[in-house]
């Protein structure tokens, strides 16, 4: 199983937004090693039921500052977080459903894992140089 890590290439230029993204992807990633190391249901419901969690609390923060900023592709970038919510919660609820162990999705891992990166690289990135924050970087 590949795990990702969080790298400056992925920065948006806000230390608060880019360790959200760290915290999440630490999450996806204790959530794999779950799955392949100790086969722990239970763990994992709890393991998804946090990054539920703080994936909200992370589209929040995201989204205040976007309109803070008055960015004009909030309502759009909203649709890919929920989206994303939504693939979480069918997730939570294979877990639910498969009290007998851990019958997972292989897809779904791939999904948390390459969504991620690659929305805060396309879709994250364009409100951080729409709202002036990569500086030089971009
Ligand atoms: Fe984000
Ligand atoms: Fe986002």
């Amino acid at each position: 199983m590949t795990y990702i890590e969080w790298t400056t290439s992925l920065s948006v230029g806000s230390d608060e937004i880019d360790g959200q993204h760290a915290t999440m992807l630490g999450i996806i990633n204790t959530l794999f090693e779950t799955v392949t190391h100790r086969d722990n249901t239970e763990e994992l419901r709890r393991i998804t039921a946090n990054l539920m969690a703080y994936t909200q609390e992370h589209f929040i923060t995201e989204e205040g500052l976007m309109r803070g900023c008055g960015f004009p592709g909030l309502a759009e970038h909203q649709q890919e977080h929920i989206h994303f919510m939504e693939k979480i919660r069918d997730f939570a609820m294979v877990l639910e459903n498969e009290p007998s162990g851990a019958v997972l999705p292989l897809e779904m891992f791939h999904f948390l894992q390459t969504w991620l990166a690659e929305h805060i690289m396309r879709v994250d990135r364009q409100y951080a140089v729409f709202c002036n924050m990569l500086g030089g970087r971009e």
